[in-house]
């Protein structure tokens, strides 16, 4: 038997979502790839979050989040979701994230296929990862969805944000995008 890491690399996908939650009136997001159905009665999902994540110290404060159900045309919102940190960054401005607040005030983002807001009912510290349970409170889902949902295995095709990755590397790369960006304006 081989060994394998990571449970995509014998086949088995998983979704892209963003989870959202708030604390004290400001808002939180991240990329997870781990969102799972648990019980239907009562309506139970799970998200699985390493605890260096900022969003995981928020949740587990808040006790309560929302999955944004992303579809394939927002692999990029995934990725810079995905990448920076709340401890630094607003990522709702910084990606300019529209959003409404749903009933239990976590920021349910617009343009998403789904958006599920739950309260945590448990939470399961296992490796390097927290299981939180949280229990399915509203739901809204888009209807004729035009674009399928986004899958882990969408996220390892070359886009153009890594190319950007690959282009910051090269030395001046930033002077040229600030005369670019001047002489578009
Ligand atoms: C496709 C994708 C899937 C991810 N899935 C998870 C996940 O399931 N659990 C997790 O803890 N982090 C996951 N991450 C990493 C976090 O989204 C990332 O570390 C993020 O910057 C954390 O932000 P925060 O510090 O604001 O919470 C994923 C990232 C990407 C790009």
């Amino acid at each position: 038997m081989g060994n394998i890491k990571h449970i995509y690399e014998a086949g088995i996908d998983n979704m892209v979502v963003l989870i959202s939650t708030s604390l004290d009136g400001k808002n939180y997001v991240m990329t997870s790839g781990t969102v799972a159905e648990v019980s239907h009665t009562p309506p139970l999902l799970l998200t699985s979050i390493c605890p260096e994540r900022y969003t995981h110290d928020i949740i587990r404060k808040s006790r309560v989040f929302a999955v944004n159900v992303l579809s394939k045309k927002q692999k990029m919102l995934a990725v810079n979701c995905g990448s920076k940190s709340g401890r630094d960054i607003d990522k709702f401005k910084e990606f300019h994230l529209k959003y409404r607040l749903g009933e239990c005030k976590v920021p349910l983002i617009n343009g998403c296929l789904a958006n599920i807001e739950c309260r945590v009912v448990a939470e399961y510290p296992h490796g390097d990862h927290t299981i939180f349970v949280g229990e399915m409170v509203d739901a809204t889902v888009i209807g004729n969805r035009k674009y399928s949902s986004l899958l882990l295995s969408d996220m390892n095709t070359v886009g153009p944000r890594f190319l950007w990755e690959i282009l910051r590397k090269i030395p001046g790369i930033f002077i040229l995008k600030k005369i670019f960006i001047t002489q578009k304006k």
